[in-house]
């Protein structure tokens, strides 16, 4: 059995489909904060549960077989952790440790560990490998680099086998449009520009245009959610297999784009006109970040099969579909 912590959010809701359809039995831990119940097929058992209890967690693992972890529960936003450090360091890493020391008492020795590019912080190339320093300069990407430091000392020390996976920047829907973006708040830049082209938001608001970059905006590597699954699912067989171990892997698709260039695409698929605000940069984010992609495909033969356009029509599709987004259940979410 697979454990998906952070099974109803996001990222994990499109894993979790994608471990179905591979045939692998599952289950879910999530608190809920940010995830949807409405997410979670009916036949997946749900805990609902917090990974800063850690009675809750040992319970899973006393209950259930578990054979590998796939670690998504965590806040993810760069400018929030900038006003709440605390809410990230507690959620992201002592969440972490309780989850560590659970698996570790259960003897379930294989994760894989939702990075992200974030731990790169400004890097002083343009095209990002694995092997560049880690160097994070918001709260959010120093808790994924102490997580990352975290999970190399128990490998070492009590012999865990890991895969970390450092995301750029996730975005789309999964093709059936049952599955999708839904955050409360929204902080991501493409589901922000298509709520407003959707009429749900007066204009689109665009942090800094004073960036040494070709337009002044942000660059970043934007990756299908769908690709970065199907990345997971290749790392969960290498590790499983005892292929690849103690490894860390770029997920994104090597191309960036600046915030400009994904406003024109959103106008382009959507066929309406964005009305744009310029504010001040928000703290913690670099100018530019775009992944080195040659590892990940020369180990893990994996490669992002999906472009810009199909990342900004499967989350139109998505929205249309789901224009309040998920339903809400009896638990509030
Ligand atoms: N942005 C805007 N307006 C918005 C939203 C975002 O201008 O309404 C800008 C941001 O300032 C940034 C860029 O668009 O320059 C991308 O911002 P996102 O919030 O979409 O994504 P981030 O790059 O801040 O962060 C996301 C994830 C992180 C992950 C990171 C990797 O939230 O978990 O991608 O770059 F680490």
């Amino acid at each position: 059995m697979i454990l998906v912590t952070g099974g109803a959010g996001y990222i994990g809701s499109h894993m979790v489909k994608l471990l179905l359809e591979h045939n692998y039995e599952v289950i879910i831990f999530d608190n809920l904060s940010m995830g949807h119940r409405a997410s979670v097929p009916e036949h997946v058992p749900f805990i609902k549960g917090d990974l800063n209890n850690h009675d809750q967690i040992t319970q899973v693992f006393k209950k259930y077989a578990i054979k590998a972890v796939m670690h998504f529960a965590a806040n993810c936003y760069v400018g929030e952790s900038v006003n709440h450090p605390q809410k990230y360091y507690h959620n992201n890493i002592i969440g972490l440790i309780h989850l560590l020391d659970a698996m570790r008492e259960a003897n379930v020795k294989n994760l894989i560990f939702s990075s992200s590019c974030a731990v790169y912080g400004r890097p002083p190339k343009r095209l990002i490998d694995e092997k560049t320093v880690r160097e994070p300069i918001s709260p959010y990407g120093r808790t994924k680099f102490f997580s990352e430091k975290i999970i190399e000392d128990y490998s070492m020390a009590y012999g865990l086998n890991y895969i970390l996976l450092r995301y750029f920047n996730v975005a789309g829907a999964d093709g059936d449009g049952k599955i999708g973006e839904d955050h409360k708040p929204e902080t991501h830049l493409i589901p922000n520009i298509l709520r407003h082209l959707q009429g749900k938001q007066k204009e689109i608001t665009i942090f800094g245009n004073d960036y040494p970059t070709t337009d002044g905006t942000c660059i970043r590597d934007y990756i299908h959610v769908t690709d970065l699954v199907e990345g997971h699912l290749y790392a969960l067989s290498n590790l499983l297999h005892k292929k690849l171990n103690r490894e860390a892997y770029n997920l994104g698709t090597g191309r960036g784009y600046s915030i400009l260039e994904v406003v024109q695409k959103c106008e382009l698929i959507t066929r309406k006109k964005a009305l744009i605000q310029y504010k001040e940069r928000r703290p913690g984010d670099p100018p530019h970040l775009v992944a080195n992609t040659r590892k990940a495909l020369k180990e893990l033969k994996w490669k992002a099969r999906f472009e810009m356009d199909d990342m900004i029509h499967s989350a139109w599709h998505w929205f249309l579909k789901h224009p309040d987004g998920y339903p809400i259940d009896k638990d509030g979410r």
